[in-house]
């Protein structure tokens, strides 16, 4: 974790190729006027540092080096290959990636590569080798980031030649024999046994259903092969850089395992639209859209803010910043006044080092030409400007901010969001939004959370920790628990499952001190939730469980939900969100944790120096004696 006390810093993302060079003055003194330090440059750029296969141009990229350098701007510099120029499909013809139904996937916009065509592989280290010896010691460079948004418009998976046979190695490297294979994957059923490693398909095109256990070692497979492909890259950039590598993630992509990716980078950074976000990648009712139109989720960017502090082991940012409307959701509302101004603060809530804005002037072409940036296409301020420069001057005299490890953790499992996305069992079952769901209902409690990977070795300093939805229990974990003073609340669905996707025996969940067996499981519509003796209800999933532990929750009709009369919990079903802020309270308090109910849409975060507490609310709020304004934050030294 990173203990050192932060300065946070403003930046922006450019593209000096898009605009005339007697242009980058003036922009640069801008930027420097505003309050932005930092400026990200060159990750769509291929085509004009390499015109043609080995004929480079980087004069026009070292002129815009000086420019911002002599502005006293810090520069990320980025590898460029997640826009392939157009002779690389020529040299490379099968290098895109092919969808579920057979079709290759073309060039005309961006990411269209397989993570497992090797030519392409070599081609991205040998572009980040010749930037690396270039600008590796360039004074102005302060960061590397690596490619662009791994996954953004569904990339990761790809079911091309070249996937199935780097497929078929994986797999004889991790099981070594067919057999012990169609013992894994339990092959016998349906005839589906092999004799060899090269008959195996990916698992497309199938008739009905694929094996389960195929299709997650698909996913582990294709996992693995984004985190081959970031650290061939950040290898070849550390022989010539010092200054942190870094990758700019997405929301809600989970079909990589970012811990992983991580492990090879020095800092993670997250690309955070709240608008765009709320409408397509928030699972809400109509009516909570509608509130927070113009806000974005008051728990969504939070909950990534911590996930990717994780990633980067205590090092992050926001690597783009939504600064008005997007020009990519169904529907593209400008932000609230005063919002971006939150978002900024709320990522320095939840120690980020640096937000930069997305992006600096408004493109007049292109597909983002609807997309706003800090300055309209005529380079006059836009919307956001004049708050941007309010709040650059409130960050400097806000100071430091000191890191502090959260009183509550909670696991989060990529492997698993793969699971049970391969078998859900009901259709609402999704890991993501389970987890989500914990979040939120700590967050209602006024409580500032860490998230913690499932390979998590020492649970010291924290008093409650939560694991939902855990495939299988993590190597360890169960012995930290069983060693854990504080609160534990496992379940529902952990330790369910083999690493191999199937049922273990003795039944789940097997945690030693519990008397405690999942003997079957249902699921139902959000239409049919059960009721709860204690107020609201269980949704989705329901365990029915055999054990001699006192029921703490029960549904009316009699079945216990939240079994464990010491401090170890397990949680036999998928509480709602009344059920939920309920339950975490009442656990939260059992572990001396103190608990603030929040009025809705009015979060909090605790540093080691400062409470911050957020308004997404559209109206002013009274909270604690103290009124905050619509879209306002309050800072309290602490
Ligand atoms: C991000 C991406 C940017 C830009 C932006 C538009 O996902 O990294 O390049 O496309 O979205 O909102």
């Amino acid at each position: 974790m990173n203990s050192s006390p932060i300065k946070p810093q403003l930046g922006t993302c450019y593209y000096p190729e898009h605009w005339p060079e007697e242009q980058w003055q003036d922009d640069a003194r801008r930027m420097a006027e505003l309050g932005l330090s930092i400026v990200r440059v060159g990750e769509f750029a291929w085509s004009r540092f390499e015109s043609k296969p080995g004929v480079f141009d980087f004069d026009w990229m070292d002129r815009a080096l000086d420019v911002l350098d002599s502005h006293g701007l810090g520069v990320v510099m980025c590898t460029p290959t997640a826009t392939p120029p157009r002779w690389m499909i020529d040299k490379h013809p099968d290098m895109l990636a092919v969808d579920a139904n057979g079709h290759v996937r073309k060039f005309g916009s961006r990411r269209h590569y397989c993570f497992s065509h090797q030519g392409y592989l070599q081609e991205s280290v040998r572009i980040a080798d010749v930037m690396g010896k270039r600008y590796g010691k360039h004074k102005a460079i302060i960061g590397w980031q690596i490619d662009n948004e791994y996954s953004c418009h569904d990339t990761v998976i790809s079911y091309s030649d070249n996937a199935k046979h780097a497929f078929q190695n994986w797999l004889e490297a991790k099981y070594q024999s067919i057999d012990s294979l169609n013992q894994a994957w339990g092959n016998v059923f349906w005839s589906m046994e092999y004799s060899c490693f090269t008959q195996i398909e990916l698992p497309n095109l199938t008739v009905t259903e694929p094996n389960p256990s195929h299709c997650l070692d698909f996913q582990r497979f294709s996992s693995d092969q984004v985190a081959a492909y970031n650290k061939a890259q950040a290898e070849v950039l550390r022989t010539y850089t010092d200054t942190p590598l870094i990758h700019n993630y997405m929301g809600r992509i989970v079909d990589f395992d970012h811990f992983k990716v991580g492990d090879d980078l020095d800092i993670a950074s997250w690309d955070s639209y709240p608008l765009g976000f709320l409408v397509d990648r928030t699972e809400a009712s109509d009516e909570w859209k509608q509130r927070f139109e113009r806000q974005g989720d008051p728990d969504l960017q939070a909950f990534h803010h911590d996930l990717y502090r994780a990633v980067g082991k205590g090092r992050w940012w926001v690597m783009e910043q939504q600064p008005g409307p997007v020009n990519w959701a169904p529907n593209n509302p400008a932000p609230l006044d005063g919002m971006v101004r939150l978002w900024t603060f709320e990522a320095i809530a939840h120690q980020a080092e640096a937000v930069c804005y997305f992006r600096w002037r408004q493109a007049p072409f292109a597909q983002e030409q609807m997309h706003a940036g800090l300055l309209r296409p005529d380079s006059q301020p836009s919307a956001v400007y004049d708050e941007v420069r309010q709040t650059s001057n409130e960050i400097q005299t806000l100071g430091e901010v000191a890191p502090a490890q959260a009183k509550v953790a909670l696991v989060f499992d990529y492997e698993s969001c793969w699971a049970w996305q391969t078998q859900p069992q009901g259709e609402d079952f999704d890991n993501f939004v389970l987890c989500f769901e914990f979040y939120r209902a700590l967050r209602r409690n006024g409580l500032s959370v860490d998230i913690l990977p499932p390979t998590v070795k020492s649970l010291d300093g924290y008093k409650m920790v939560l694991a939902p939805g855990l495939l299988a229990w993590p190597t360890g974990f169960l012995e930290l628990v069983e060693n854990f003073k504080g609160t534990a609340l496992l379940g529902p669905r952990s330790g369910s499952k083999t690493e191999n996707l199937s049922i273990p025996t003795p039944l789940p969940p097997a945690i030693g001190s519990l008397d405690c067996k999942v003997s079957y499981v249902e699921t139902f519509p959000l239409s049919s939730p059960r009721e709860l003796v204690n107020g609201g209800a269980v949704r989705t999933w329901l365990e029915t469980v055999e054990t001699s532990e006192k029921a703490l929750e029960q549904t009316v009709d009699g079945t216990p939900v939240l079994v464990g009369e010491s401090n170890i919990k397990y949680l036999c079903g998928w509480p709602d969100s009344a059920a939920m802020a309920r339950i975490i309270a009442a656990l939260a308090r059992e572990a001396n944790i103190e608990v603030k109910t929040m009025p809705e849409g009015v979060r909090r975060r605790c540093t080691g120096s400062h409470e911050f507490i957020f308004n997404h609310n559209a109206e002013a709020v009274e909270f604690a004696g103290d009124v905050l304004q619509a879209a306002d934050v309050l800072i309290r030294e602490i």
